[in-house]
């Protein structure tokens, strides 16, 4: 678990009585989480749940059918009302597909946001802001003229990230950002997405199918079942559950790897 200080009372997303139908589909049908300031929650769930569409709700890419999502004590989101301005100011996404411009090399997809929201700045400020970020996702600046077909899987990520962070969120949010990739690469992503949360003090949210990944950069695990969120807890309250659906999720990820790795149990 990483080492951040954080307060149970200081809260930064809330999402309450959430609910998203498509068409005759209900998706979230009740959805009640408080992420805290500075911590890293993991959402946990079967495909095709709704982990990516609570996601979209939290930065405003979807509007909710009921209930509302608060971010830094804003309500950003009624039926009635959708600021996404806020949002977008706060909030960093690393969506599931990790898309990269590709026609742009990896340090003008860095720069994108950048140069949209900060036309003040100039080409050199630009571009120092563009080594500051390839450093803190430990790349050289000359990483920067790579072109994204050059790029594999993992370092996709990687950029992603960086292009995420480009405007300095508080909060960011990541869409399976290990799915696809083996396991060293994997922890490599894993150690960057604690770094962010212990360097530049961010809130995580980060949906994931692989508990290994989700054991090692939570705070806490949230358990989405049929819309809604059964159980919340720190990793070792998620690993010692006596909820028979958490319970079965995390076993069935655990008979996987042990199957591959036999000596392991
Ligand atoms: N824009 C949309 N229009 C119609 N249906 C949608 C839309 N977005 C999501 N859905 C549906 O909502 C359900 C939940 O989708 P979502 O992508 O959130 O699942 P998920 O939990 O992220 O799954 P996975 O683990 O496979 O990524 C799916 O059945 C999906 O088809
Ligand atoms: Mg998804």
């Amino acid at each position: 678990m990483p080492n951040v200080k954080i307060d149970p009372n200081d809260i930064m997303i809330e999402l309450r009585g959430l609910k998203k139908s498509f068409g005759k589909q209900n998706v979230l049908l009740d959805i009640n989480l408080d992420i805290r300031r500075g911590e890293t929650m993991v959402i946990i769930g079967q495909s095709g749940g709704g982990k990516s569409v609570i996601l979209k709700h939290m930065i405003g890419l979807l509007q909710p059918d009921g209930g509302t999502v608060t971010v830094d004590g804003t309500t950003i989101s009624t039926p009635k009302f959708f600021d996404t301005r806020t949002i977008r100011k706060k909030m960093g996404m690393l969506f599931q597909m990790g898309a990269l411009f590709d026609s742009m090399d990896t340090g003008e997809n860095i720069a994108f946001a950048l140069r949209e929201h900060h036309p003040e700045l100039s080409e050199k400020e630009v571009q120092a802001v563009v080594t500051e970020k390839l450093k803190l996702i430990n790349l050289i600046p000359e990483f920067r003229t790579k072109m994204p077909s050059e790029l594999s899987g993992g370092m996709r990520k990687r950029v992603a990230l960086a292009r995420a962070i480009a405007l300095s969120p508080e909060i960011l949010l990541y869409d399976e950002p290990t799915t696809g990739l083996d396991p060293i690469t994997s922890d490599v992503i894993n150690d960057l997405i604690i770094d962010m949360q212990e360097k530049l003090g961010v809130t995580s949210v980060v949906v994931t199918h692989d508990m290994v990944s989700a054991f090692k950069v939570a705070d806490r695990i949230a358990m989405l079942y049929k819309g809604r969120i059964i159980e919340v807890g720190t990793v070792e309250e998620i690993k010692n559950t006596t909820n028979p659906f958490v319970k079965q999720f995390i076993t069935g990820q655990r008979k996987i790897s042990t199957e591959i790795h036999p000596v392991e149990d």
